[in-house]
């Protein structure tokens, strides 16, 4: 073949996608186009496959010819694609009408529940302290939820934490203690946990108790911790709480996992002056040290290790921060309640 005779083709493929594109009016005819022309058995593509009929010498001369006709079909192409798709925007623009007067839809925002407030700040008191955040399960065996905490089945205390039971020796945890035997497991000393987390207990209901409720435990376990870390640790935590006007004491309690162990009450130094909670000493939750027994349980030597769990009740916090006199209203899911915090 001769270069004036691939000259002629060029010219009558041009002539072709001219007309061709003329008719062209909607995206499918486009594409169709663009296959004839374009596609591996196009008529672009047979055109370039014929250059190798041509002399070597004439070869660079025929590529400028076929690529200007490529790229004006590209371009042709590229061009009426565009101008369709504006065509299309501006139908649906016309048929499309907006009254800018009317006035706007009101969308409620969801906040967060009380609860969750109170859970987040503490978990932030306790992170600012050094320890991590941990998570157990809601189902548990009696071995985390009783006798790895050295309470036996005959034990008397297991009278204590009346349980829901699912089958087996599956029930609801009745706390979050569960939680330091099965992180106790997972990690070497020093341990420095606190594991919020619903428990689930079988209760009548009334202002004070609920059949589901949250508790936040904390454990630290290390060398030479004592009790006086623990009074420390509760310290620091009531003046982030509940602000520096708050004191608390311990009183003397019993809990199979810890030994010795104790009550923890709080009361604001003013006597209640403000008026805005109780005046006198309120119990917010229970500690001690861990008892050996328990730390044994998990393979912590208790000759080198000491530790301290304390764990309280999330509704109680709520309840003291906001005066809130009914822990059910927690779980009822009142927009009139909820909607306050
Ligand atoms: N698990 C105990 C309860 O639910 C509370 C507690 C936690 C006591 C840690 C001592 C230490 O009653």
């Amino acid at each position: 073949m001769a270069l004036d005779e691939l000259q002629g083709e060029v010219d009558k493929v041009r002539l072709e996608w001219e007309e061709a594109l003329a008719s062209a009016g909607d995206p499918e005819s486009l594409e169709n186009l663009r296959v004839r022309f374009l596609g591996r058995k196009g008529k672009v593509s047979a055109l370039m496959n014929r250059m190798k009929e041509l002399e070597p010498h004439q070869r660079a001369e025929a590529g400028k010819l076929l690529n200007s006709l490529k790229q004006q079909v590209t371009d042709d192409l590229q061009k009426l694609q565009q101008a369709l798709e504006r065509e299309a925007a501006e139908q649906r623009f016309a048929q499309e009408s907006y009254d800018l007067s009317l006035p706007g839809v009101w969308r409620p925002v969801g906040h967060v529940h009380p609860l969750t407030q109170v859970r987040l700040e503490l978990e932030e008191i306790f992170l600012r302290l050094g320890f991590d955040v941990a998570a157990g399960p809601e189902v548990e065996t009696e071995y985390y939820n009783f006798d790895a905490l050295n309470i036996p089945a005959e034990h008397p205390a297991r009278d204590e934490w009346d349980s829901f039971y699912v089958e087996g020796d599956l029930l609801l945890r009745t706390h979050t203690s569960p939680v330091q035997i099965r992180e106790m497991r997972k990690r070497r000393p020093p341990v420095r946990i606190v594991c919020p987390g619903r428990c689930y207990r079988r209760e009548n209901p009334d202002a004070t108790h609920a059949q589901v409720f949250h508790q936040l435990e904390l454990l630290w376990v290390e060398e030479g911790l004592t009790m006086a870390h623990l009074k420390w640790i509760i310290d620091e935590f009531v003046t982030a709480f509940f602000g520096a006007d708050y004191e608390m004491r311990f009183a003397a309690d019993y809990f199979p996992f810890t030994e010795p162990s104790a009550q923890v009450h709080i009361r604001p130094r003013s006597g209640g002056a403000t008026g805005r909670h109780h005046a006198g000493w309120l119990e917010i939750g229970g500690a001690g040290m861990v008892d050996p027994k328990v730390l044994e349980e998990v393979e912590y030597n208790p000759e080198q290790y000491t530790g301290f769990a304390f764990g309280l009740g999330l509704e109680r916090m709520a309840m003291l921060r906001w005066g809130i006199e009914d822990i059910r209203l927690f779980l009822q899911n009142d927009p009139r309640f909820l909607r306050q915090f």
